[in-house]
């Protein structure tokens, strides 16, 4: 038999991947440890004792990272998103109400979710560059009688973080309705208290704080949540995403479908460093080295775009000065300095990721210097010696000591 379509030029990899691999500092993936590297190299057999073992160990370990004690921990095969639509498709369906808060393009999104499987949304929306405040969620359920309210934790597009998070969780379950929190670009990187806060559905992508692959996501939801998924009254609108289903795998070691498992590899050992780290100690290393690139970057004379209560250390949005061009000033940066950083979705701002392995000081200076001698090149006035100064001081600790190596 002929073949009819001709075999393309078969490019190795090597060819198209650039020979030094790039610093990814956007707002994810970032970089990840050579041993979540290694284990994401491996194949084992998705099922039977071995794989039992790792699931055993990632479903705890996640329990730490969350902090909570619920056993209805699911990794799921998909990014980030995935594991939003597994927390709304199995929480909202149609004839409930869902308060979406939204703030930016994720927290958005949730809202978009619970609308595809049919539940009725109401969005409340957020000043521009604010996230949505306690006073208006309690005044939004004053108005109405919701089921589930969703938000995210931070709000990636523009940098914004939900600071009254555990509040309007709070007057939620005084409410009634049960919380959906996006702790996408939070967990690992700042305390996400899931049982403390009384979260509901909390969920994660790999490739953020945990410093893990992408495609491998998890969804924890708390044991008094489970019992409204298990009442979903079907059917149940993504058979992959089914929580009940999955459960037989996370919790019962059964087939559900082929897991990712080197991905799973992979995040237990993010997880895992996660553990040896501590979140106290991974938490004040990202909030130091966050805090020390915030200083360099304004000390050098750029401008931050959300105001400092409501900014978000995980992924840190600058203001493009007048006559900067975003795409221009990272295409630039990426050739002459190998460091790569994120442009945006519509507002006039450039991100830098603050997540994992992101924040370790030689990734810092590198970073900063790059992206200052980019915005000069493009024509911005900067003071290099105030900015690299700044983030040096910032990173000294206090007592004299570099945290963040
Ligand atoms: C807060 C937040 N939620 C959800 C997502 C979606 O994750 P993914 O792109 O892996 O689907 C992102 C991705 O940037 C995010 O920042």
């Amino acid at each position: 038999m002929s073949t009819q379509i001709s075999a393309p030029p078969s490019l190795p990899l090597s060819a198209i991947l650039p020979t030094e691999p790039l610093l990814l500092m956007g707002a994810g993936p970032v970089p990840i440890p050579q041993a979540v590297a290694q284990a994401n190299g491996v194949i084992i057999n998705h099922l039977g004792p071995t794989m039992d073992r790792v699931i055993q160990n990632v479903k705890a370990m996640a329990g730490y990272a969350f902090q909570t004690r619920s056993t209805k921990i699911l990794g799921l095969a998909g990014p980030g998103s995935a594991a939003m639509e597994m927390a709304v498709a199995n929480t909202s369906w149609p004839g409930r109400s869902v308060l979406c808060l939204k703030s930016g393009t994720f927290s958005g999104r949730l809202g978009e979710m619970a609308q595809g499987v049919g539940a009725d949304v109401t969005i409340l929306e957020s000043e521009a560059g604010r996230p949505v405040f306690a006073e208006q969620v309690e005044s939004a359920l004053a108005k109405g009688r919701y089921d589930v309210v969703t938000m995210a934790h931070g709000e990636t597009s523009c940098g914004v973080k939900l600071v009254d998070l555990p509040e309007v969780c709070r007057m939620a379950k005084a409410h009634g309705a049960l919380t959906i929190v996006d702790a996408v670009v939070t967990l690992g990187a700042m305390p996400v208290p899931m049982d403390e806060w009384g979260i509901d559905v909390c969920l994660t992508g790999g490739q953020k704080a945990l410093s893990s692959i992408p495609g491998v996501s998890i969804c924890a939801f708390s044991e008094d949540v489970w019992k409204t998924v298990e009442r979903h009254p079907g059917p149940r609108p993504h058979w992959c995403y089914d929580a009940v289903r999955a459960q037989r795998f996370w919790g019962e070691q059964q087939y559900h479908y082929t897991a990712p498992v080197p991905g799973v590899l992979a995040l237990h050992e993010a997880l895992r460093l996660v553990a040896e780290e501590t979140l106290e100690r991974r938490f004040r290393r990202h909030e130091m080295s966050s805090l020390a690139m915030q200083a360099g970057l304004e000390a050098m004379g750029l401008c931050l775009f959300a105001p400092k209560d409501v900014r978000l250390n995980s992924v840190i949005a600058i203001t493009l000065p007048k006559g900067i061009d975003s795409a221009s000033l990272r295409a630039y940066m990426t050739k002459s300095f190998r460091v790569e950083i994120s442009g945006a979705f519509g507002l006039n701002i450039v991100r830098v990721g603050q997540m994992g392995e992101q924040c370790r000081s030689h990734n810092l200076f590198k970073t900063l210097y790059a992206l200052g001698m980019s915005f000069i090149h493009e024509g911005a006035k900067l003071n290099m010696s105030a900015g690299m100064s700044a983030l040096e001081q910032g990173l000294a600790g206090d007592r004299g000591e570099t945290f963040v190596d």
